[in-house]
């Protein structure tokens, strides 16, 4: 049975990734920092808190983390633990670079030190790109961060590059754009807006407010962006993979999508702008090119982007206690929505009659 550490695994993609792996046969240790409470959450949607060992390791703390990886010798390490939200890094511009640059050294060093032989995942990021260089954006376009959380991001691609150059680790890395799903941070803006959308439809909400809405970006479903990582180990030799759609969609088409599937009408009535909600500096415009991967991976995205804004909005209404049953049953909604849907909401509504 192969071992397989997730840093972060309490979050989006560690849960994902960590559903994945044990339905592939792997013993799970995922690893979440310290703090009053933890979440598991995800894990709960995802039926699988019970099938992973949980440990407390921080990416800041590189005594910590040789002691966890010589206790379990990992055959895989995937690095997913960041801060990993682009506006905060503005305004905690030196533990973003603590956690998200430097965590990723102190992680390649306690693999060097304890894991050698174990192979290495690195979640970079298509916020390496963003004052693109080229379009669409490909494994060797140069990258131009914008964000103190991009400049972070480059400096852990990079020192993923070099320890495998330098010390022969199988270390790759996956340059993600962006991923998105029913189990989704709040504060991003994708679930910003399903969020707010079902407690509208709720009557608990009026308004939602947001910021740049032109912002545009490659949108895709996370449950499938999991699967390339794990795929990126199981090569011959290690590479970087951008791993996207190759749609780019608005914050306004998101939005004006969802309050359409809610059955909202028209989502101008709804939404209000703020400066509050802009950035210092901001992505204009991503669009990824994943060419490389469906070419030496077999990848590609299952989940277009009406469906991904579907599971999202459906499952956000099924948590405000909106009934789904004639939603679901619509012949517009897929079997892959109305499953993932099922699973994001089986802790608190069943909505097995719909999904069957
Ligand atoms: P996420 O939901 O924010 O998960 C990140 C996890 O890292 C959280 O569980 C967080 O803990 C943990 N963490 C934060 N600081 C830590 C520290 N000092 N030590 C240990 N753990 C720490 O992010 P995600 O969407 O799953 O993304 C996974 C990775 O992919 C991140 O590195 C992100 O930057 C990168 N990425 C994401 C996307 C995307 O669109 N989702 C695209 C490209 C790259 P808490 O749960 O306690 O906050
Ligand atoms: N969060 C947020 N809230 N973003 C808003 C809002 C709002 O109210 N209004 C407009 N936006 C715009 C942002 O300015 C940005 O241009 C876009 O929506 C997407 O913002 P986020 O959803 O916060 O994601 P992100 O693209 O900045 O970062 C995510 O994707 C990266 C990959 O490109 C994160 O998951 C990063 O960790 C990831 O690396």
């Amino acid at each position: 049975m192969k071992t397989a550490l997730i840093t972060g695994i309490l979050g989006q993609d560690g849960a994902y990734l960590a559903r994945f792996l044990v339905g592939k046969g792997y013993r799970v240790i995922g690893t979440y920092r310290r703090t009053s409470q933890i979440h598991t959450w995800r894990l709960e949607a995802l039926g699988i808190q019970d099938k992973v060992t949980l440990e407390c390791m921080d990416l800041e703390d590189l005594s910590n983390q040789i002691r966890i990886l010589s206790k379990y010798q990992p055959d895989e390490i995937y690095n997913l633990a960041a801060q990993s939200f682009v506006a905060i890094s503005f305004e905690q511009p030196i533990i973003t670079g603590q956690i998200t640059g430097m965590g990723v050294v102190n992680l390649l060093e306690a693999t060097r030190i304890a894991a050698p032989h174990a192979r290495f995942y690195q979640a970079s990021t298509s916020e390496m790109f963003v004052r693109v260089k080229e379009t669409p954006q490909t494994e060797t376009t140069p990258f131009y961060p914008r964000s103190p959380y991009g400049a972070a991001k480059v400096y852990g691609h990079w020192i993923t590059v070099n320890y495998r150059e330098s010390y022969g680790i199988f270390a790759s890395t996956g340059i993600l754009f962006n991923h998105e799903s029913p189990l989704r941070g709040i504060e991003f803006v994708t679930r910003k807006i399903t969020d707010a959308v079902a407690r509208i439809k709720a009557g608990l909400q009026d308004k939602l407010v947001l910021g740049n809405m032109a912002a545009r970006r490659d949108w895709g479903f996370a449950g499938d962006y999991v699967e390339a990582m794990w795929n990126m180990l199981q090569q011959d030799d290690p590479g970087d993979y951008v791993v996207a759609t190759g749609e780019s969609h608005s914050v306004e088409d998101f939005a004006s999508l969802a309050f359409e599937v809610a059955g909202l009408g028209d989502w101008q009535a709804f939404v209000e702008t703020s400066s509050a909600f802009r950035r210092p500096s901001d992505v204009d415009f991503l669009i990824g090119n994943a060419a490389k991967a469906k070419a030496q991976l077999g990848w590609e995205p299952r989940v277009n982007f009406e469906e991904l804004v579907q599971m999202m909005v459906y499952s956000d209404l099924g948590r405000q206690g909106v009934s789904l049953k004639d939603m679901l049953l619509s012949p517009g909604v897929t079997q892959l929505v109305k499953d993932e849907v099922a699973v994001a909401l089986h802790p608190v509504m069943d909505v097995s009659e719909a999904v069957k």
